[in-house]
C-alpha cells in the first residue's frame, strides 16, 4: 500500500545533501508539503529547483536556536502547520581515532550532530503541543555507528545516543 502523507507538512534537516534530499522527495512523492533546511545556500537552491511546487527552502543553521525557531516560524506561515520533523542533518568526524581528534572538530560534530537535534525538536515540540489537535512525529536520522564500535572514528566512539531514531508524540 502506497504511504499517502497529504495534508501533512514535513520538515527535513540537511536537506541539501544526498540523504536528505532523497528523504524530503519521499515526502514530497507522498504528498506532504515539505520544508528543506540546510546551511548551504547553493545545495539549498539545488534540491528545492528538482524537487518541485511542494517543496519550499528555509537556509538555516540547526545549532542556532534563532535560526531554529525561524523555520519554524516559515514553516508555519508557509504551510499553516508542522507534522513531521527529520533530524537528518550531521557531519563526519574524518574517522579520527580519540587520540588524534581535534578539538574544534569535535565540537562542531557535538554542536550540529547532537545539539541541533535538540534544538530542532524542542522547538517542534513547542509547536506540536500549541496545535489544536496536539502531536507530531520526529524521526531522528542516526548511524550504524551509533549502535557499534569501530577502528576509528571518534564519534562512533562516543555516540551511542545517536541510537535513538524515532519519537512519535501524540
Ligand atoms: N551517508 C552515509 O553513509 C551515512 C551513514 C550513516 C549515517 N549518516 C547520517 O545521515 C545524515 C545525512 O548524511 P549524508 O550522507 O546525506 O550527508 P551530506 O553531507 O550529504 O548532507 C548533510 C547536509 O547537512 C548540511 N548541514 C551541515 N551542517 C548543518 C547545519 N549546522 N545546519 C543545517 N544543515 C547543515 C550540509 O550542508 C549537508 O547538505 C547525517 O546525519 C549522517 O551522519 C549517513
Amino acid at each position: 500500500m502506497a504511504l499517502s502523507l497529504i495534508s501533512k507538512v514535513a520538515i527535513v534537516t540537511g536537506a541539501g545533501g544526498g540523504l536528505g534530499k532523497a528523504i524530503a522527495k519521499t515526502f514530497i512523492d507522498a504528498g506532504a508539503k515539505t520544508v528543506l533546511v540546510d546551511i548551504n545556500k547553493d545545495y539549498l537552491a539545488t534540491a528545492v529547483s528538482e524537487l518541485g511546487v511542494d517543496a519550499h527552502g528555509v537556509q538555516a543553521d540547526v545549532t542556532s536556536a534563532e535560526s531554529v525557531q525561524n523555520v519554524i516560524d516559515e514553516t508555519i506561515k508557509k504551510f499553516g502547520s508542522v507534522d513531521v520533523l527529520v533530524n537528518n542533518a550531521g557531519l563526519m568526524d574524518n574517522f579520527a581515532p580519540v587520540g588524534d581528534v581535534d578539538l574544534k572538530l569535535w565540537d562542531k560534530v557535538i554542536a550540529v550532530n547532537l545539539t541541533g537535534p535538540m534544538l530542532m525538536s524542542r522547538a517542534a515540540i513547542q509547536h506540536f503541543l500549541a496545535k489544536d489537535t496536539p502531536g507530531g512525529v520526529i524521526v531522528n536520522i542516526a548511524s550504524l555507528g551509533g549502535l557499534f564500535g569501530n577502528r576509528a572514528g571518534v564519534r562512533h566512539d562516543f555516540f551511542p545516543f545517536r541510537a535513538v531514531r524515532l519519537i512519535i508524540f501524540t
